[in-house]
């Protein structure tokens, strides 16, 4: 292979959004601090942490609303603070998102919300426009909805308007704040999976805010645990199963109904458990109490921790 096609290819393998450092403040309060992470392409990454831990703030940075104090945001090694406005219009065209609460335009139809991006940013003719409409929305299986209006749907197919809207630019990079606020967990779970299909099939950096431990479990294909606004816990949804980090167990396992649930887990994970082993064998395993002990001593020694 020539030189140059080696290198396109690694290019091509490297594409990702990596954070350097982020830091922010609001006046003498410092919201984040020195916040580092790298968010993959074709993975939804997701940021999680409980309300107030800046969630919003590190997103809202990420994509230029907010100016960083410090640090680097770097979106397939152009890093964003640093660039020309110029530049900086052309990066968020490619930048799709589905806010908090859809925010849907309530006078607009289902159609017309969802080709105001291609209104505003491209050229094309009304057919075109309409085509593309037709296609999203039928990616987002609301096929002739066109004349509905916000008010007339359901809070789950808001969610999908939202994301027809946000991926109707094809983008390269989607963030999304809450997707599941003000949803039950069955439909929750839909949109996660829906958001998950599409990042994947696009070939998308999806970078999703959440405080929903379903979402974790579900679709962290790689999870930022931030803890007043400094990272606390990086690694995925498997991974979190045998995390002894404190703070983070508090906050995803936050009963012990979900404690136990892990355990069981882990227990499953490491083959100790399966569909051909009763409880009572599993429970003689010596390896079973092993990792029990493992736990005991995870609640005595609240500071140890796999990774800070
Ligand atoms: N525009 C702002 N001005 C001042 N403080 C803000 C602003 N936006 C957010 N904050 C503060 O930053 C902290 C983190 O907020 P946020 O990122 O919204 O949390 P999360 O999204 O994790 O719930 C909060 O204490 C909040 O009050
Ligand atoms: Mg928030």
């Amino acid at each position: 292979m020539h030189f140059l096609q080696l290198a396109a290819c690694n290019l091509q393998l490297s594409t990702m959004i990596e954070i350097k450092n982020v830091s922010k403040s609001f006046g003498d309060i410092q919201i984040l601090k020195g916040v580092s992470a790298v968010m993959e392409t074709g993975k939804t990454n997701l940021i999680i942490g409980i309300s107030g831990s800046g969630k919003t703030v590190l997103q809202k940075c990420m994509v230029g609303l907010f100016e960083v104090d410090e640090g680097e945001i770097l979106f397939d090694g152009n890093n964003l603070p640093a660039m020309p406005e110029e530049e900086r219009k052309q990066l968020r065209q490619q930048i799709g998102m589905l806010f908090q609460g859809s925010a849907l335009f309530d006078s607009m139809t289902v159609e017309r919300n969802v080709k105001f991006p291609l209104d505003m940013f491209t050229k094309w003719d009304h057919k075109k426009k309409i085509d593309r409409v037709n296609e999203v929305l039928e990616r987002v299986n609301l096929k002739d909805t066109n004349k509905k209006f916000p008010a007339e749907v359901s809070g789950g197919m808001k969610k999908r308007v939202g994301i027809a809207r946000a991926i109707v630019l094809n983008p390269k990079y989607l963030f999304c704040d809450e997707p599941n606020s003000g949803l039950d967990p069955q439909t929750s779970m839909v949109i996660d999976l829906l958001i998950k299909e599409i990042t994947k099939e696009y070939n998308m950096t999806t970078v999703i805010n959440s405080h929903d431990m379903n979402s974790v479990m579900e679709i962290g294909q790689t999870i930022l645990y931030l803890y007043q606004g400094e990272k606390e816990w990086v690694g995925n949804n498997k991974e979190i199963i045998f995390s002894k980090n404190q703070k983070l167990n508090e906050f995803i396992f936050a009963s012990e109904f979900l404690r136990d649930a892990k355990d069981m887990r882990m227990l499953e994970e490491k083959g100790i458990i399966d569909n051909d082993r009763n409880m009572e064998e599993v429970m003689k395993d010596p390896e079973t109490h092993l990792l029990m002990g493992d736990n005991e001593k995870r609640e005595s020694h609240p500071d140890r921790d796999d990774e800070k």
